[in-house]
């Protein structure tokens, strides 16, 4: 398969020194990028700015904004069997970012802030046959408001976590998460690395599939480029 997936928060700039972020490490996200490839699926990751180094054999499209990932994505979907949009999109960016350093008593008068794309509602339209996963950070009714996401962004499957807790979410190497399905199935998996849970996602996407063989796992020879036509930073 070929298999799109985004990591690492967005930041959005408020003037040339300063931006809005998250806590996002970008971790789960490149832990998905590289059990996909384990797994012998062709593999892009639009990246976030991030402190990691992206797994071998993967394609990395570095991006700063919400509106640069969302034209990466738009960039990609067309070549994608699979969406994984592990990233931490930014909800909110400065309206009028300054070009100029902002002086500290200028910013007394308040930051005035729109929203940012959604890039999963954009791409929605483009759906087709495709499968889409989304994640869901939380910090209370995980699994409401993850269900409410999976249904609102018309996903296959969203992978919930409760990102109060100290040894899953934001920049540790585990997780505890449930995946939901767009079936109603919720499989609540116990505490686990990154690199399992992302694996049990690749295998998820692997079980809907229809033209995916029961052996795909170990899939090899897939060598089709995906388009060249963004810049690509192999060294994030
Ligand atoms: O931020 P939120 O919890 O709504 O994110 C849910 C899902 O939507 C995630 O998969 C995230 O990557 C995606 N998202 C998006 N565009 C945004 C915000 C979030 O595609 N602007």
């Amino acid at each position: 398969m070929k298999i799109l997936v985004t990591a690492g928060p967005t930041r959005e700039p408020i003037d040339p020194v300063r931006f809005i972020s998250n806590r996002s490490s970008g971790k789960m996200g490149y832990a998905v990028a590289g059990a996909a490839v384990r797994l012998g699926h062709e593999t892009v990751l639009v990246s976030g700015p991030v402190a990691l180094t992206p797994p071998e054999k993967v394609e990395v499209i570095s991006v700063v904004t919400a509106e640069e990932m969302l034209a990466a994505v738009q960039q990609r979907i067309g070549w994608c069997d699979a969406l994984v949009m592990a990233a931490a999109v930014c909800d909110w960016r400065p309206r009028s970012p300054c070009l100029q350093k902002i002086k500290k008593l200028e910013m007394s008068r308040g930051l005035q802030l729109k929203a940012t794309p959604d890039i999963l509602r954009i791409v929605r339209s483009r759906k087709e046959n495709r499968i889409f996963v989304g994640f869901a950070a939380e910090t209370r009714d995980v699994t409401k408001e993850a269900q409410r996401k999976l249904a609102e962004k018309g996903l296959d499957l969203i992978v919930a976590n409760d990102v109060s807790q100290k040894d899953a979410g934001f920049e540790v190497d585990t997780n505890r998460v449930k995946l939901i399905s767009a079936d109603g199935k919720c499989d609540s998996l116990p505490l686990m690395s990154k690199n399992e849970v992302a694996e049990r996602i690749i295998n998820w996407i692997m079980s809907k599939d229809k033209n995916c063989p029961p052996d795909a796992g170990s899939a090899k020879g897939r060598t089709s480029s995906p388009p060249a036509d963004i810049s690509i930073d192999g060294k994030r």
